[in-house]
């Protein structure tokens, strides 16, 4: 079991964590197609990440994404969907959430929701299709000023763990089950040019991209039942 020859689609990945999982999947030998709403992003991500494929989708438009999927999937085999796609918003108190908040954090979710329908044919069909998202440690712990990104992410969890039983109730649980979902849970990320532009800070409880990135090619090292329907704390 193994990453290596495997075709995986990194959803919202012009970030530096999309990057970080753009490599490290390209290290360990797949094929990765990268997936942003911005066409010079993702070019600067090509010249940094040299061999992956890149597509330009506005990962909220269902129609859009659902195109997506049919042209990436008439071509090849998608065995993994890496969902990054993020965005935070805050505000003071309960009354300081915004509806323009809401409608961003809105977004976010419905672009979970667009991937994980339009790529789950595909993902089923794959014999080790896996697919995860990256939660936040705030649905254990829900805040007033972060109330509406908090709920983006706790719907975002539901949604993921629903796929999960889509998965177990199409393939049946092992040994015929052979796709995963999985949530990662983290309370920040933190990367190289954070550090660099604040060396005296320590970024206590971050998770380092580069944690995540090896998180995201180690989905292909477990069998399907241990990783079906879990959340891993990084
Ligand atoms: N950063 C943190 O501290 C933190 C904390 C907890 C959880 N997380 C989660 O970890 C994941 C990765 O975080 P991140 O900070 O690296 O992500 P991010 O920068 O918030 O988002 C990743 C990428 O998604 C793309 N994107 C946004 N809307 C899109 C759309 N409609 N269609 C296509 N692409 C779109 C953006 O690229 P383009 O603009 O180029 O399209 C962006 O670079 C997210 O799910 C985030 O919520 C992060």
């Amino acid at each position: 079991m193994s990453v290596r020859g495997r075709r995986v689609v990194v959803a919202g990945a012009t970030s530096e964590s999309g990057a970080m999982v753009c490599a490290a999947l390209v290290d360990a030998g797949a094929a990765v197609v990268a997936v942003g709403s911005d066409a010079g992003r993702l070019t600067a991500l090509a010249e940094r990440v040299p061999g992956i494929a890149t597509e330009v989708c506005d990962l909220a438009d269902s129609g859009a994404v659902t195109a997506l999927a049919t042209r990436l999937t008439a071509i090849g085999p998608v065995d993994g969907l890496i969902h990054l796609v993020g965005g935070w918003v805050g505000g003071t108190g309960i009354l300081g959430q915004t509806d323009e908040g809401w409608a961003a954090m809105e977004r976010s979710f419905r672009t979970l929701r667009n991937t994980t329908r339009a790529f789950y044919p595909a993902l089923l069909a794959s014999d080790e299709g896996r697919v995860a998202f990256v939660s936040s440690v705030s649905v254990d712990a829900p805040t007033a000023s972060g109330a509406n990104y908090t709920a983006a992410k706790a719907a975002s969890e539901s949604w993921m763990r629903s796929v999960a039983d889509g998965f177990r109730a199409d393939q049946g649980d092992t040994p015929g089950l052979r796709a995963a979902a999985t949530i990662f849970a983290v309370k920040a990320l933190v990367d190289e040019r954070m550090r660099a532009a604040s060396p005296e800070k320590t970024f206590p409880g971050f998770t380092d991209v580069a944690t995540l990135a090896s998180a995201v090619v180690g989905l292909w090292d477990a069998p399907a039942i241990d990783l079906n329907d879990t959340r891993i704390l990084l």
